[in-house]
């Protein structure tokens, strides 16, 4: 397994180009299962992730080429069978995201039914309640989502137990093409589902209220091909600010979107970074300062992103003073804190939260990736680390951080891979 060595201790500066959003680009990839046209989607990140999808819809016979600048054209015309393998929903939860648009063009998916992951026991029930109130029939068995329905989906009212992204956009897509309206309630707010909407609209989708906590659907008979450009990825965007205000540098983020990173933007301000925006960038500088420590709680948006939390305690580990930071989305996503600890730092998780005492710096340490956001925040440590640092297991990182050492490297720091 790759690893990557870091030398820490040395403040980041300079200038980067943010890629198309992760989140975005796996339901806009599975939306293409909703018509038989060809769907041009462009600004995709060069990530595992999207290969993966990529992989997925190919095993069904769905037919892609990709361009330049990884754009790719698919067309699910071809497609064969309609079936979801265990193989390949392991490596991707959100592989989920092809048993809706399936299920709503073609009448019937068999989808395995995803695992837990590193952060959570992650189910999927609340997908499975909707789609079964939109009329069609599921059975679970074998680690199989058996989905079927005789002619259309039936609009539904429906009312989401948890605010849930992968859940709304399952729905969302579903609904397209279903008989009548969907009212979903209680809807997931995530610039993501937004993303996904704009897409479906350009595919003659009939969808309002994107972006809010009621989004409506007049379902259509079909749904035609169309050109999309994926937003850029705020996590992506954030997870470097957080790395240049925990190193006391100065950047400048391009292509990216500052609208919809208020809240995180707005703790690096009480972080003590001096913040400017643009059209589609941002720049902080934190005058080589220490960061000043932040508390902080994670949920649905427009709140504080989960995406963010591991890479805001890595700051915090380094920063002057105390913060505590909730996690109330997912049930286990602290697993860097102990390998943090292992660097030095001084944190104890209490229940949801961790405490963290900030300190002047960390040690270097051979230390192991866990999950994607994880991942990023264990190299955040690193960089402010004195020595070296090794993070093992670091597929988690290429599944969501597009070309991270080259990327830091840019910056000025001291990172390179290590083949296994
Ligand atoms: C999406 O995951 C993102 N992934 C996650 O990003 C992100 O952390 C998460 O939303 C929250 O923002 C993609 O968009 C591909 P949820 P998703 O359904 O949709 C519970 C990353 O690092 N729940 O919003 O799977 C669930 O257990 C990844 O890029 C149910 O109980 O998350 C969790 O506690 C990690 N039943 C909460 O809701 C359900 O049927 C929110 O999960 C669905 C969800």
């Amino acid at each position: 397994m790759d690893k990557l060595e870091i030398h820490g201790g040395i403040p980041l500066t300079g200038e980067i180009r943010i890629a198309g959003a992760k989140n975005s680009a796996l339901p806009i990839m599975a939306s293409t299962l909703l018509t038989k046209d060809t769907v041009k989607v462009s600004n995709l990140p060069h990530l595992y992730d999207i290969t993966t999808m990529l992989e997925l819809l190919g095993c069904m016979g769905v037919e892609s080429i990709v361009g330049e600048k990884l754009g790719v054209e698919i067309c699910s015309e071809p497609i064969k069978h309609f079936n979801a393998p265990y193989e390949l929903v392991k490596t991707m939860r959100a592989s989920i995201l092809v048993l809706g648009p399936m299920l709503a063009h073609y009448g019937q998916a068999q989808v395995a039914l995803p695992g837990g992951c590193a952060i959570g026991s992650r189910p999927v029930n609340l997908h499975l309640t909707a789609l079964k109130k939109m009329g069609a029939d599921i059975v679970v068995e074998n680690g199989y989502i058996e989905a079927k329905i005789n002619g259309r989906l039936k609009g539904a009212h429906i009312f989401m137990d948890l605010v849930t992204v992968t859940g709304t956009e399952n729905v969302m897509m579903a609904a397209s093409l279903a008989d009548g309206v969907t009212i979903i309630e209680n809807a997931a707010r995530e610039p993501e589902v937004v993303d996904l909407a704009r897409c479906l609209r350009a595919m003659g989708a009939e969808i309002k209220g994107e972006g809010s906590d009621t989004i409506t659907i007049n379902g259509v008979k079909r749904l035609h091909g169309c050109e999309y450009s994926v937003m850029p990825d705020r996590i992506e965007t954030g997870t470097y600010l957080i790395a240049v205000a925990a190193t006391r540098g100065k950047i400048k983020v391009k292509d990216t979107r500052p609208s919809i990173l208020e809240a995180v933007l707005s703790k690096l301000e009480e972080a003590g970074a001096q913040i400017e925006i643009g059209e589609d960038w941002i720049s902080l500088d934190m005058k080589g300062k220490r960061p000043q420590a932040v508390s902080l709680t994670t949920a649905p948006y427009p709140a504080f992103p989960t995406d963010m939390q591991a890479q805001f305690t890595a700051l915090n580990a380094v920063a002057e003073g105390s913060g505590t930071i909730t996690e109330t989305v997912f049930e286990n996503r602290f697993m860097h804190v102990h390998e943090m600890i292992r660097m030095g730092a001084d944190m104890k998780v209490e229940g949801n939260t961790v405490m963290v005492n900030g300190k002047q710096s960390l040690k270097g340490a051979p230390v192991m990736a866990t999950d994607l956001r994880a991942s990023a925040s264990l190299i955040i440590a690193g960089l402010v680390a004195e020595s070296q640092t090794t993070v093992d297991r670091i597929y988690h990182i290429d599944r969501g951080y597009e070309c991270i050492e080259e990327k830091l490297q840019l910056l000025g720091a001291k990172i390179k891979r290590l083949p296994s």
